[in-house]
């Protein structure tokens, strides 16, 4: 995607992360956590739909043979600021018991989403349960919630790209940045 195009006018200027250092660093997660899962059974648990592109990009770098599975969780619907309510919109496919589960966000902001579905899959018999989350906003946070592997911390802003959207926008950008306030200020 070309830096002219209209989407990334919506954005500030200097991006926060650019896909260069997306890619490198999660490399680097996928080398850790092979390393931290050679003898356990896991999968690999995208939760929808921001974490798609840090979900498809972070398994590839994994080195071992673990199955996948889609879970979605909304508490944001078109606004900017967490609703405070988590919904379940698709379960998971599979049954967990047993498993080692590793969920895999784009965000963890208020942390409301991953407390609220740690706490539902514990309750379904995993064996162990960690977080993978690309960006985590500790700024954001209403509930106490700390993530196994993080990609980026990042400051209190509004970022959108790499699958973070506003208003289901912006997800196709190939990088993080900060979205610019005229946008949801009308
Ligand atoms: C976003 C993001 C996380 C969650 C983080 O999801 O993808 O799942 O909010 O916020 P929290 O820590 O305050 O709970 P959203 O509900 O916007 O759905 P989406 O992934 O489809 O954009």
């Amino acid at each position: 995607m070309d830096k002219t195009s209209m989407l990334y006018q919506d954005m500030e200027d200097e991006l926060l992360i650019t896909r260069d250092r997306i890619a490198e660093r999660i490399r680097a997660l996928g080398e850790q956590i092979t390393k931290d899962y050679a003898d356990g059974n896991l999968v690999c648990v995208s939760i929808l739909k921001g974490s798609v592109f840090f979900f498809a990009d972070l398994i590839r770098e994994i080195d071992l043979p673990l199955t996948i599975d889609f879970i979605q969780a909304s508490s944001y619907g078109d606004s900017t600021k967490s609703s405070g309510f988590v919904h379940i919109k698709k379960d998971l496919d599979r049954d967990i018991e047993g498993k080692d589960v590793l969920l895999i966000e784009d965000i963890v902001d208020s942390g409301r989403t991953l407390a609220y579905l740690k706490t539902m899959l514990k309750e379904r018999g995993a064996n162990s349960i960690r977080i993978a989350t690309l960006l985590d906003k500790p700024e954001g946070r209403q509930v106490e919630m700390e993530a196994d592997y993080v990609g980026f911390i990042i400051p209190n802003a509004f970022v959108v790209g790499y699958g973070l959207d506003y208003a289901e926008r912006y997800r196709n950008i190939p990088e993080i940045g900060i979205l610019r306030p005229r946008v949801y200020q009308g």
